[in-house]
């Protein structure tokens, strides 16, 4: 291998331990293709051209342009870049390995000097020559495009509150925008994605056309119907096994009849009177929503309206048939509780499925502030006094997966017309 900057060399200069595993098998074909005069990195110019295209402010154009020029200045990082690069943003053809899992991006603690916090932007950065190029082909309206990356800054200055100083490390988060995988509407964002809840969903073919969900086979569940890996779950629960089958005729498996809850005897359904809507490797929309001021109602309804009507024009072919949205705020129990709030209405646009793990810990992390003993919880708003008083009663919430049917998303408006069923 021509290039000094081995994998062993590499993760001992910049002091990266297990993290980089991945990397080690791939490590030198994509260092062979390494050319240190390549323009994939940018220049500190081409940096201060992208901050400006995304609309960053002056004072953060700075900082991305300076943390540009000590990456730079740094061999090895440079050499990490490239492999990111490599493997996340030039075509299959040319890199014939599986896309990097981009939690395994190092990570950016305070304690690293500036060129070491800013190196996931750096990443990002490389890649916005491609995205430009990709969107500009589909015909995405710029302003999207521009928009859809305002999140390096948003994290920029995330990473200043928590930190005291400038950094950015939530490179993870970004690359889905930069792969487009991840496209800002207004207040939510939309994920292109496939359907992988383990659940298959019909609809009835006429009167109320409710809505089923069958568990798909192989789900490990827990006596009282929860998955058997969820929060809480006795260490003596024997747990059972779902499955489904089906033919021309009839489709048999175990629905869904609370939200987190899967009944334990099974029913067959006539597929004369049941579709099926939604299966298994099925395209959706996979939604997320950002922590970005209130999340009110209207907005919300624009964010859906908008995605019924962009993604069709600009990724036709990724047909999808549902949103999706795995969240805490997707539990019907905040429905329940703060009924008229924002995030009832949002929870209650779905149908509510179990999710597999499901516990509270975003409970804890993004509406508590962080995991602490109950009595020293804060209860300074409506929601942290209804989530502490719930568990203080020994209730539990759940992290919740949620489907919203495209056909229940009027295309006009953006509101719903939710089919009954869970
Ligand atoms: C989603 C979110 C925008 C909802 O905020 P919202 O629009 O203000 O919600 P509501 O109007 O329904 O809020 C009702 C009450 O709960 C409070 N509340 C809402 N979200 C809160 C949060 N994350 N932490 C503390 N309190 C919160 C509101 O302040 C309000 O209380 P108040 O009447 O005493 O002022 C907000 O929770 C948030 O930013 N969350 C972080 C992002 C997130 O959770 N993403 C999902 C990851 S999967």
């Amino acid at each position: 291998m021509s290039n000094a900057w081995t994998y062993t060399a590499t993760c001992q200069t910049l002091g990266l331990t297990n993290q980089m595993e991945w990397f080690r098998t791939q490590w030198d074909q994509a260092a062979e293709a390494f050319d240190p005069a390549g323009d994939w990195l940018p220049t500190e110019a081409q940096a201060a051209e992208y901050c400006a295209w995304i609309g960053m402010t002056d004072e953060v154009s700075r900082l991305v342009v300076q943390g540009v020029r000590e990456v730079r200045h740094k061999p090895a990082l440079v050499m990490l870049a490239w492999q990111y690069y490599w493997a996340m943003f030039l075509p299959a053809a040319i890199r014939p390995w599986t896309p990097v899992p981009w939690f395994m991006l190092p990570p950016a603690p305070p304690e690293q000097d500036f060129a070491g916090r800013m190196f996931q932007a750096v990443v990002i950065l490389s890649g916005i020559p491609r995205y430009r190029t990709e969107h500009a082909a589909r015909g995405i309206p710029e302003k999207i495009s521009r928009d859809n990356l305002l999140g390096i800054e948003l994290w920029m200055h995330n990473y200043r509150q928590r930190f005291g100083q400038w950094g950015f490390d939530r490179g993870s988060w970004l690359a889905n925008h930069i792969t487009d995988r991840l496209v800002r509407m207004q207040r939510l964002e939309f994920g292109l994605s496939r359907f992988a809840f383990g659940f298959t969903l019909l609809r009835e073919r006429c009167g109320e056309h409710r809505v089923v969900a069958l568990a798909d086979s192989g789900l490990r569940l827990r006596q009282d119907g929860r998955y058997q890996n969820a929060q809480g779950t006795p260490a003596d629960d024997p747990g059972w096994g779902t499955y489904l089958m089906g033919n021309e005729k009839t489709i048999t498996g175990y629905p869904v009849v609370e939200p987190n809850v899967v009944a334990r005897e099974p029913v067959t359904l006539d597929l004369s009177q049941w579709e099926v809507v939604l299966q298994a490797g099925d395209p959706v929309l996979d939604i997320h929503i950002p922590a970005r001021g209130k999340m009110d109602i209207a907005a919300c309804d624009e964010s859906f309206a908008q995605a019924m009507t962009f993604f069709p024009r600009y990724y036709p072919e990724h047909v999808f048939k549902a949103f999706t949205c795995g969240s805490w705020l997707v539990d019907p129990q905040l429905a329940q509780q703060m009924p008229g709030s924002n995030m009832a209405h949002f929870a209650q646009r779905y149908h509510h499925l179990p999710a597999d793990g499901a516990n509270d810990g975003q409970v804890y992390d993004l509406g508590l502030g962080g995991r602490c003993p109950l009595d020293k919880a804060p209860k300074d708003t409506t929601l942290r006094r209804i989530l502490v008083e719930h568990m203080g009663k020994g209730g539990q919430w759940w992290y919740t997966n949620g489907v919203i049917l495209r056909e229940e998303c009027a295309a006009t408006a953006g509101g719903h017309r939710r089919l009954p069923g869970v």
